[in-house]
């Protein structure tokens, strides 16, 4: 099953991809984290992305692509893949679907997650990461369960992600809704669209992307 989980930033994709992971035993796959790595890691790739990330504004297509094409090889993908991030353009949504047909796959999902404008910039204002072993929080909606230590791995350090302030959330949602957006339609053509309310609370989402995937799970 490859899936592909659509949505504003903070809509909950990162969340719900690891919940997955977990649970389905698929390889997630998020542009986002592996922009981000590139850009901790000081690379080409990093140095090219690094500011426009920090503008909330997208990298180029050729860019992303590459980098997907270069990790689907990778790891135990033979159950499936979980999109996180990507597509973002009708022209990835496009490469995706050529890259997939090349491994006589093909995109069997779209979860789209449908959450507020308002409502995302209160999660993503709030979000930090244990700096250890990368488990995600929220001040409010997911905090840790003895406050400094992290549940998953003990640790004490946590990170804030430098575009996660309301400036830049402002200009990522603009965005959203200017290039990624018109994906929802791109795929309702293909008859793959299933709509979850991203505004419920985490376990809510859970229960109802499984249900989304009646039918395509193994
Ligand atoms: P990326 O890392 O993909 O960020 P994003 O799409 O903006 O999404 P986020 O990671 O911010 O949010 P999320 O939906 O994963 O939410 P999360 O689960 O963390 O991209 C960053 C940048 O990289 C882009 O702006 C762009 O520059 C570049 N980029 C990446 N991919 C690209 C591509 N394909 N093309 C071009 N450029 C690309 O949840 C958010 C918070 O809310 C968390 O704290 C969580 O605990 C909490 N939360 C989650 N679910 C709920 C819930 N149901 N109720 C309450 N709180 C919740």
């Amino acid at each position: 099953m490859n899936l592909v989980l659509l949505g504003p930033p903070g809509a909950g994709k990162g969340t719900q991809a690891k919940l997955l992971e977990d649970g389905h035993g698929l390889t997630k796959l998020s542009t986002g984290d592996m922009l981000r790595a590139a850009v901790a890691a000081g690379t080409e790739l990093g140095r090219k992305a690094g500011e426009i990330m920090e503008r909330g504004e997208l990298v180029p297509d050729e860019l992303v692509i590459k980098l997907i094409a270069e990790r689907m090889d990778e790891g135990a993908a033979g159950q499936g893949f979980i999109l996180d991030g990507f597509p973002r353009t009708i022209a990835q949504a496009e490469a995706l679907d050529r890259l997939l047909a090349e491994r006589n796959k093909r995109v069997d999902r779209v979860i789209v997650m449908e959450v507020d404008d308002e409502a995302l910039v209160e999660r993503i204002t709030g979000r930090f990461a244990c700096a250890n072993c990368g488990e995600g929080y929220h001040d409010i909606y997911k905090p840790t369960k003895v406050p400094g230590v992290c549940d998953r791995c003990g640790g004490t350090q946590f990170v804030r992600r430098k575009d996660d302030n309301e400036e830049v959330v402002r200009s990522r949602l603009k965005a959203y809704h200017a290039q990624t957006e018109p994906l929802i339609d791109y795929y309702t053509r293909q008859g793959k669209v299933r709509t979850v309310d991203g505004m419920a609370d985490i376990a809510t989402v859970q229960k109802d992307i499984d249900k989304a995937l009646d039918g395509v799970c193994a």
